[in-house]
């Protein structure tokens, strides 16, 4: 009897439910949803499937190569920005195709923007712009060689970086320096010490390295340094893909591409940047962009900033030659003899720039960048200035530039003598921590 009245129950119950589910499963797959469902198991449309974990990506079925794509509110609608270094003379119509939240869009045409500065190399840097569809949530783009979509299951999707929301927490950097491309077996480890920790000392809280490769000892260095989190080393495996030059100028020097693609990695350096830090310095490793009135980057920038908000700063470069000793060598420190390098402290006479050669490097807001050059910028938002040098200026110790100078001719400088106190313990500590210190 309980049995029943219990299947009539179930009956019912199942007359009713039937219709329901019935009409909500021929609505769901008439909707967007169940078309998302469908497409999920079409396998052209789900993306990414192949994502570049290089920082040099080759792009299938042409000469060039992709470097890295990042988020730009500032072009006017083509809010994606592909930083590449491309063939200069076969230079085609691209099209862009994103991924949006798992499934792959229409593709779009772009925009390319060469830069200016080449050097003559067949290879320079290239800007591709991309549109990104309405609603679209893009976590990866790649790049076609046509409109259609049929070659785009080889390509190797390029993450995008900064998205507003994935960084948030990173968005603390006062400066950044960006080195340039490191390559051969460079091995001047005591400057490049001495050079970083200096940097920490004026307030520089990140360095960020492009590595071809390096020295043995240097390299050591720059595992520790990275291990820390102070130096950020981004892989630039360039030679696996191009020949270049080790100079600047391609009917001097030939090759594919100028300096190892330092336009390439400055250009890169400030939109990893761009989100981050307030200003970034582009400058060589051994060069230090020295306040001469303040004692840290910092409390400089927020009177050169206040006095000219929005420009570009540029610091005159000042050589002092390796070849001249400070004579008392009160720096000449034994623990130091083993390490490979220049002791910057010990050479403290400086070359004054004669009167046509004058180079600067820059400090920058990296928002009121689009495209920069070594020494100057090439697409910018706003004025520059050039900082008197009373105010800041490089300190280079390299070998003379004006060789024809003699020393009764050099300004002595010891600026960087006034941080010794602090210096040189930081020196040491890191040299220890790398296993690069003779103890005495
Ligand atoms: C620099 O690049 C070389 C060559 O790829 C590599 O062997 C070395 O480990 C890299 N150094 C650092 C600190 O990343
Ligand atoms: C200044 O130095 C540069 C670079 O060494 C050189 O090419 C130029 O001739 C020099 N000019 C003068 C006026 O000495």
């Amino acid at each position: 009897m309980k049995k029943n009245t219990y299947l009539k129950k179930i009956t019912v119950l199942l007359f009713i439910i039937t219709p329901i589910i019935i009409i909500m499963g021929y609505s769901w797959t008439n909707s967007t949803v169940g078309e998302l469902i469908r497409e999920r198991h079409n396998p052209s449309v789900i993306c990414p499937r192949m994502i570049s974990q290089q920082s040099i990506t080759p792009l299938k079925h042409t000469k060039h190569l992709l470097v890295s794509a990042y988020m730009d509110q500032r072009s006017g609608g083509f809010d994606l920005r592909i930083i590449g270094i491309f063939k200069r003379d076969s230079v085609d119509a691209l099209y862009c195709s994103l991924c949006c939240a798992g499934l792959v869009s229409e593709t779009t045409p772009s925009i390319i923007l060469p830069h200016s500065d080449h050097f003559g190399f067949p290879y320079g840097t290239m800007d591709v712009l991309c549109q990104i569809p309405d609603n679209c949530d893009a976590t990866h783009v790649t790049l076609l060689t046509a409109p259609s979509t049929a070659t785009r299951s080889e390509q190797l999707w390029i993450p995008i970086k900064n998205k507003k929301t994935s960084n948030k927490e990173e968005n603390k950097l006062d400066l950044t320096v960006c080195i340039s491309t490191l390559f051969g077996t460079y091995n001047n480890v005591l400057q490049f010490a001495q050079t970083l920790e200096m940097y920490r000392l004026l307030g520089v809280n990140r360095v960020v390295i492009y590595n071809t490769s390096c020295g043995l000892e240097l390299n050591r260095l720059l595992k520790s340094y990275s291990q820390e989190g102070f130096v950020e080393m981004v892989p630039w495996p360039i030679d696996r893909y191009l020949n270049p030059s080790r100079g600047w100028n391609f009917k001097e020097h030939g090759g594919d591409l100028h300096y190892f693609g330092q336009l390439t990695t400055l250009n890169e350096c400030i939109y990893r940047s761009m989100e981050r830090s307030r200003y970034v310095l582009l400058n060589d490793i051994d060069e230090i962009i020295m306040p001469y009135q303040h004692d840290n980057l910092n409390s400089m920038m927020d009177m050169l900033q206040s006095q000219h908000p929005n420009v570009k700063f540029l610091i005159e470069n000042h050589i002092f030659p390796k070849k001249y000793f400070e004579p008392s060598r009160k720096f000449h420190l034994h623990r130091w003899s083993n390490v490979p390098g220049i002791n910057i402290l010990e050479h403290i006479y400086r070359e004054d720039p004669n009167s046509t050669y004058h180079p600067y490097k820059m400090i920058v807001q990296p928002r009121l960048v689009e495209q920069t050059s070594v020494h100057q910028l090439l697409r910018n938002l706003g004025e520059q200035f050039y900082v008197p040098m009373q105010i800041c200026r490089i300190i280079h110790v390299r070998v003379a530039l004006l060789k024809s100078l003699q020393w009764e001719e050099l300004n002595e400088d010891k600026r960087l003598w006034d941080f010794q106190e602090k210096l040189i313990p930081n020196v040491d500590q890191v040299l220890r921590r790398a296993g690069l210190l003779t103890e005495d």
